[in-house]
């Protein structure tokens, strides 16, 4: 008998980190997998989904420009209700701490229909940092029945919760799984990089950062270009037009500054491995760069990924013009810092943490029949 699961993606991140989930488990012929997209995010969704070769079945096209999050909670909950009352899944999957899968898991809980959150466990302990993702991940956590933990202090977070020990299952992380499965592929850049200079990679989208905090980390990218004349910064921008407006505004038109379009996923991370080191809020990149032995200094106060911290190959220095500043031309001006925090460790995971998402639904159905 075939076991329907539905595997529920919305934005980019979430797209990257699914899909070797999805290819894992569309390698068992006892397993229906149907995949839902439900287009929180447009365009950056399509970019992902394209490149894994991953066609959803149902698209909910949600996403609508400057979304407001309540409305878009709302949308999304009423349109996922419609699919579950259709489709009838065994189980639903989705990965992460985004509107999306905050959604999903509420709409699987008023349809008793397990859910699995790939990706559970992390916590700054702090409602608004990150906003809204600690509120969504400890209301999925709430109406999860397995828990793919990433890390083992993943684990011990749930623990704390008084999530069972039974239902979690500490798998590593799905993003080395993608990352190692695109690394070793060279494709053209979308534009030239200039060998001679060092390539600081910059990506920031969070909402906590937005006006202020965002406005200091351009100038502090800006003064660390003026300063090091062998500093090229590349800088895709994220489409929210909070993010948006302000990084033309700032940073548009300057010398060895490379504004350009989210790029994909692919020429993203040969960018990643090309680069010096990195400026970011994400999650995903704090995930990614370790691996490839690229230092980032996070654009954040908090961080619900201690381990590299930890490792030393990652550092926080918040939205601070003087911190990010000073941190960055340490590791442009002392070698022996840089090469301490440039070493590559992946505390992350091994690339076998979709198979082994896979192993344990095949394991709960087989028990089922
Ligand atoms: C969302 C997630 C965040 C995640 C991030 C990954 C929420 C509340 N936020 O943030 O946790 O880290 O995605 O990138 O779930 N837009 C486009 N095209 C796109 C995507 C976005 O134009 O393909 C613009 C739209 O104007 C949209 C806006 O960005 O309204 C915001 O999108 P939204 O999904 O609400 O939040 P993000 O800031 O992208
Ligand atoms: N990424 C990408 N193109 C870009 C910027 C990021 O493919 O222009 C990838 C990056 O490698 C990582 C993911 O997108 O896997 C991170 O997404 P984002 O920063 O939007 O979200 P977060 O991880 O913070 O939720």
């Amino acid at each position: 008998m075939n076991h329907k699961i539905l595997c529920v993606v919305g934005t980019r991140p979430e797209a990257i980190k699914m899909a070797p989930v999805i290819l894992a488990l569309k390698k068992n012929p006892d397993i229906e997998c149907r995949i839902l997209a439900t287009a929180q995010h447009r365009d950056l969704l399509d970019q992902v989904l394209r490149i894994f070769e991953i066609e959803p079945d149902i698209d909910l096209d949600i996403m609508r420009p400057d979304q407001a999050l309540t409305a878009l909670t709302a949308r999304l909950l009423l349109s996922l209700d419609d699919v579950l009352q259709v489709e009838k899944p065994d189980a639903v999957l989705a990965q992460g701490d985004t509107t999306t899968v905050m959604s999903v898991a509420l709409a699987c809980f008023y349809r008793e229909i397990p859910f699995g959150h790939v990706e559970a466990g992390l916590r700054t302990g702090d409602m608004s940092n990150p906003f809204p993702e600690e509120m969504n991940r400890v209301v999925t956590a709430r109406l999860t029945k397995w828990h793919f933990a990433p890390t083992e202090s993943a684990r011990q977070n749930l623990l704390k919760e008084g999530i069972a020990d039974s239902d979690i299952f500490v798998t590593g992380n799905t993003v080395i799984d993608a990352l190692l499965s695109v690394a070793e592929r060279e494709i053209p850049l979308p534009f030239p990089l200039a060998l001679d200079k060092r390539l600081i990679l910059v990506t920031a989208h969070r909402r906590e950062n937005f006006g202020e905090p965002f406005k200091q980390i351009c100038r502090a990218i800006l003064a660390l270009v003026e300063r090091n004349q062998d500093v090229h910064v590349v800088y895709p921008v994220h489409p929210n037009p909070n993010v948006y407006d302000l990084a033309s505004q700032l940073l548009g038109n300057r010398p060895r500054i490379t504004l350009c379009e989210p790029l994909d996923y692919l020429p993203f991370v040969q960018i990643m491995k090309r680069a010096y080191l990195i400026l970011s809020d994400s999650g995903g990149v704090q995930e990614e760069a370790p691996a490839l032995g690229k230092p980032v200094l996070v654009l954040r106060r908090k961080t619900e990924r201690p381990e590299a911290v930890q490792e030393g190959v990652v550092r926080l220095v918040g939205a601070d013009f003087d911190e990010i500043t000073s941190t960055t031309q340490r590791l442009l001006d002392d070698e022996a810092a840089y090469k301490e925090m440039a070493r590559g460790v992946s505390p992350y995971g091994d690339g076998k943490a979709s198979s082994r998402i896979a192993a344990v639904l095949r394991t709960y159905f087989a028990a089922c029949v």
